[in-house]
């Protein structure tokens, strides 16, 4: 685990202050989260233009609004960026934040790549900066739920996982144009990887996968199939072009566990032999589910982490670099994958 300074360490007695960089559709789900925390407050938002971030501000409340994204990363009030741009953003503005100092929570998908992603996190560490992705679902309460039951033995050995994400998106240009990372992988397959990824970390011992494309090259549903070392089999898909259950389900030898569902957990049921139902466990009461990641890069900050437990840097890397496979067996190409980082 990469540790600060001590002496820059987070006051847990002060609010922490965060600047939300590009004024979009998470951008406002963030807003509303933090406004609904007394620890964490949206202080300042910053758009590419100045009209933006002052609607912006003054329909969510934010304090200070910033027609560019490098005066939010100047502001010396801001303890943590985070970076809610497309996938494609996410580096350069990350890399001005660390360059300055800045804490950092960066949306998912982490980078445009793995070669990002590595030339970042090094970055990060050499100038001590903490660094997070923001996956949401693995900081919340349905991770300790799902691996306490797993570990039960409630339901046997686990041997296989299923997990869908769909969501009708295809009109959105970050999904179809490659210049902004497009495609059902990076935006809602990295939800399915991080699933398996949450519960069980033996080697991926083999993929198969395959995908349909749109017309711009990217992929719009795809499949991924694992088979993990320890003979778990993980059936994953994801889709821009439909609404899908999106529903995972852990099957064991003596039950399974359905959770309903993956890209923000709120039932896990549990059947056991005969798919006979035992019960359904509820997760706490939420704002919005983005609460606990916000949370732990207060906790981070106060105790001089450069990452967080719950989703180290190696994770975000692995995760990225079986991205990076995935879409060169199906051709899906970004200009970044060009470049040197
Ligand atoms: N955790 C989740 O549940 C979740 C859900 C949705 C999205 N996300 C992630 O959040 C990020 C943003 O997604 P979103 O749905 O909020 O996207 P969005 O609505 O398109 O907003 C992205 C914002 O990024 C800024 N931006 C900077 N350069 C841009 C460019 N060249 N083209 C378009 N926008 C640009 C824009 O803000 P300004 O015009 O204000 O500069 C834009 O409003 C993505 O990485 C996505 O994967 C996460």
């Amino acid at each position: 685990m990469f540790m600060a300074d001590k002496n820059k360490n987070m006051d847990m007695d002060k609010t922490m202050r965060v600047g939300v960089v590009g004024a979009g559709w998470i951008a406002e789900k963030a807003a509303i989260t933090l406004n609904g925390l007394r620890e964490c407050e949206c202080n300042a938002i910053a758009s590419r233009s100045l009209a933006k971030a002052e609607e912006f501000a003054s329909q969510w409340n934010v304090p200070k609004a910033y027609g560019s994204y490098a005066e939010l990363i100047a502001d010396p009030e801001i303890d943590l960026v985070y970076v809610a741009t497309p996938h494609s953003h996410h580096y350069d503005v990350t890399r001005q934040a660390i360059l300055a100092g800045k804490p950092c929570l960066v949306e998912k998908a982490f980078m445009a790549n793995h070669a990002q992603a590595e030339a970042i996190v090094k970055l990060a560490h050499e100038r001590k900066v903490f660094l997070a992705e923001a996956i949401w679902t693995r900081y919340q309460p349905a991770v300790g739920i799902v691996r306490g039951l797993i570990d039960s033995g409630r339901i046997g050995t686990p041997r296989l996982v299923t997990a869908t994400l769909g969501y009708s998106m295809g009109d959105k240009p970050r999904i179809m144009r490659p210049d902004l990372c497009g495609g059902a992988l990076l935006d809602l397959g990295v939800y399915a990887l991080n699933f398996v990824r949450m519960f069980f970390d033996a080697d991926i011992k083999s993929i198969e996968s395959q995908c349909v494309k749109s017309a711009t090259g990217m992929d719009l549903t795809n499949a991924i199939s694992l088979v993990l070392a320890d003979g778990v089999l993980c059936n994953l898909q994801s889709s821009a072009a439909c609404v899908g259950d999106n529903i995972g389900v852990i099957a064991g030898t003596d039950g399974n566990l359905i959770i309903d569902n993956i890209n923000n957990p709120q039932k896990i049921t549990v059947n056991t032999h005969d798919r006979v139902f035992v019960e359904d466990i509820h997760v706490p009461k939420q704002i919005t589910g983005y609460e606990y990641q916000f949370q732990v890069c207060r906790q981070a900050l106060a105790e001089g982490l450069l990452e967080p437990r719950e989703m180290p840097h190696a994770e975000t890397l692995y995760i990225m670099q079986l991205m990076d496979g995935l879409r060169q067996k199906w051709g899906v190409h970004y200009p970044m994958d060009d470049e040197k980082w």
